[in-house]
């Protein structure tokens, strides 16, 4: 009989969070104590967005990874905290650099306060994070978030690189997406296992589980800046294409669209053309590009359930299946 036979059903996200609540609550606690700043700016900005509320899908993944393994408990929490401010303060910045007014169905703090603001109370919730971390005075795990942190800003960097190249191919894409998305997931279910005083191979499946679910997720993210609803998203549509941003529905369509069509599309990209938008969707559509974009991020989904196979069945485990269901079929 192959083992997916025997597996628990995927869970839904409901009985996810049910499962989570009470530790994402000592969470959200933390997240709150932890964020006090007697600097008045540092607090209203970071209450700002944190008070937002956000999908808080790191911090649970890290909890649900180390659940999966048999921990819970304060460091779990902790560490979830830490992920939660690293991933804030990313947000921060990104909308600084991606020029973005609409965040979690707010106006982004940069829109609100401006861009110095948002970068150093970025900068205040990274070093919040370092703090919070190595209290727990661990040295693998520091080394895990130092270089996660890194690697994140390379992936940023490299994307500022490829901004307005309308010759960013898939792999190159996928570069951008490990570094800026992947690896934060990765580390998150990584550090459960870490917790959980899990072997090596299992501390490597759960880093290939989150790693691949983080691939699936921002693949998706990119399929909603092109097919949501800003309402429902709490994000303008748009952005990428703004910003002159190649994700993979438009990458995929510039590889398969005819030589005319083509030669405008990567004009749009290289003059971040939003009045161009209306003949990129139809292009879009007329390629498959969402199509071929949400199977994609469904192949990185399966392999991170395949990641989980090794390890013992328990409702942990199911919600972590459930989890890669969800970030490929979430509408924000
Ligand atoms: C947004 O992440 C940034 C991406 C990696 C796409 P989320 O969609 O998890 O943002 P929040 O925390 O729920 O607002
Ligand atoms: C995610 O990319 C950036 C980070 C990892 C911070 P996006 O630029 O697509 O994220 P959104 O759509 O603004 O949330
Ligand atoms: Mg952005
Ligand atoms: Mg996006």
């Amino acid at each position: 009989m192959p083992a997916s036979a025997l597996r628990q059903p995927a869970t839904d996200l409901a009985t996810i969070q049910a499962l989570a609540r009470d530790d994402m609550a000592a969470v959200d606690a933390l997240i709150r104590r932890r964020l006090a700043s007697d600097v008045v700016l540092i607090n209203q900005v970071a209450e700002y967005i944190v008070g937002a509320g956000g999908k808080r899908l790191r911090p649970m993944l890290l909890l649900l990874a180390a659940g999966a393994l048999g921990h819970r408990g304060p460091d779990a929490h902790q560490l979830a905290a830490v992920v939660e401010f690293i991933h804030t303060a990313t947000l921060l910045h990104d909308d600084v650099v991606d020029e973005s007014d609409l965040r979690r169905g707010r106006k982004t703090a940069n829109a609100v306060w401006g861009n110095a603001a948002s970068v150093l109370v970025g900068d205040f919730l990274y070093s919040r994070s370092f703090q919070l971390m190595v209290e727990l005075d661990r040295m693998p795990v520091m080394r895990i978030l130092a270089d996660t942190t890194n690697a994140i800003a390379e992936g940023e960097v490299l994307q500022l690189l490829h901004v307005r190249n309308p010759d960013t191919d898939e792999a190159a894409y996928l570069r951008v997406i490990e570094r800026k998305t992947a690896v934060l997931f990765a580390a998150a279910t990584r550090l459960g296992a870490l917790l959980a005083g899990a072997d090596a191979a299992t501390c490597n499946a759960l880093h290939a589980y989150g790693l691949n679910l983080g691939y699936a997720f921002q693949i998706a993210d990119d399929v909603l800046d092109y097919a949501s609803d800003a309402d429902i998203l709490g994000k303008n549509l748009g952005d990428d294409l703004a910003e002159g941003k190649a994700t993979l529905p438009l990458i995929h369509a510039i590889a398969h669209s005819d030589t005319s069509t083509r030669e405008r599309l990567r004009a749009a990209i290289e003059h971040g053309n939003t009045d161009a938008m209306p003949e990129v969707m139809s292009a879009i559509h007329a390629t498959g590009g969402l199509d071929y974009s949400r199977q994609r991020a469904g192949e990185y989904a399966e392999a991170a359930e395949r990641a989980l196979d090794g390890l013992e069945d328990n409702e942990y485990v199911a919600a972590l299946r459930g989890l890669a269901h969800y970030a490929v079929n979430r509408d924000h």
